[in-house]
């Protein structure tokens, strides 16, 4: 059984003492959930102090980004290791604010998630059209193709154990959530793609998580659809209550 992961994207957002206060109310109000993995990531400067905050409770703790050397003259990078030794589990790759504003391609979100998995980092490896290319009726053509190029050459156990999230550009952010059968349809595609790159096993056990506006007065329709195992929550993850209020809907 794959269990569900509910991650906080918490982007460039919090001091280091309010994401503290955010994660400390965080854990009191989950602290008996068990069914579902929960992730927070923070900004790079709060990962720490959030860390002994969460330590011994049922939060995980993710990088919203890293860089793919393992150490050296890269001003203002930081490794996969130091994510690792700073007490994450997780990073986010190639989320489309990354891949919009600091032009990351397909081929280095590829190389940055084998670095997470060299780190023993899972990497949470995020695609997704745009409005315009959903327009142009090019969608699954895009989409397609960020899955072969972002999620190519892993080991049998690294495309099992690696998260897909689907995050259509148009979504994020906006409150404008897709539709669920637009989601279960894109997460459909995403395993048959994904079939044809490492076989069914695979497709199965990986898990593919939905990202675009998710609230808690819009999940609901969401969780009716089978095909999707978890939500990567921008806007909705910044407050204590409402992302408790989406943690408590897979109980
Ligand atoms: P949003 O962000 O929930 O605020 O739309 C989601 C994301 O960017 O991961």
């Amino acid at each position: 059984m794959k269990k569900p992961l509910m991650a906080g994207n918490w982007k460039m957002n919090k001091t280091v003492s309010e994401a503290v206060g955010l994660v400390k109310t965080l854990k009191n109000a989950v602290s008996d959930v068990m069914n579902i993995e929960i992730l927070v990531c923070p900004a790079f400067t709060a990962l720490y102090a959030v860390n002994n905050e969460i330590r011994g409770s049922n939060i995980n703790l993710g990088a919203q980004n890293l860089f793919l050397e393992p150490k050296g003259a890269f001003t203002g990078e930081i490794s996969p290791m130091m994510i690792k030794d700073i007490g994450c589990s997780y990073a986010i790759i190639g989320h489309s604010e990354r891949r919009q504003y600091f032009f990351e391609t397909n081929e280095l979100v590829n190389k940055k998630a084998k670095a997470a998995f060299v780190a023993t980092l899972v990497p949470i490896v995020c695609i997704g059209e745009t409005l315009k290319e959903r327009e142009d009726n090019v969608t699954f053509k895009v989409i397609e193709k960020q899955i072969r190029e972002s999620l190519s050459g892993f080991t049998l156990e690294q495309s099992c154990s690696v998260v897909i999230a689907y995050e259509p550009v148009w979504a994020i952010g906006t409150g404008k959530n897709a539709y669920p059968e637009q989601v279960q349809e894109i997460h459909c595609f995403i395993r048959k793609i994904y079939e044809q790159m490492y076989g069914k096993n695979a497709a199965d056990k990986v898990r593919v998580l939905y990202g675009g506006s998710v609230n808690p007065r819009n999940v609901s329709d969401l969780m009716k659809k089978p095909d999707i195992d978890g939500y990567l929550v921008g806007g909705a993850s910044l407050e204590a209550e409402s992302f408790t209020k989406l943690i408590r809907y897979f109980k």
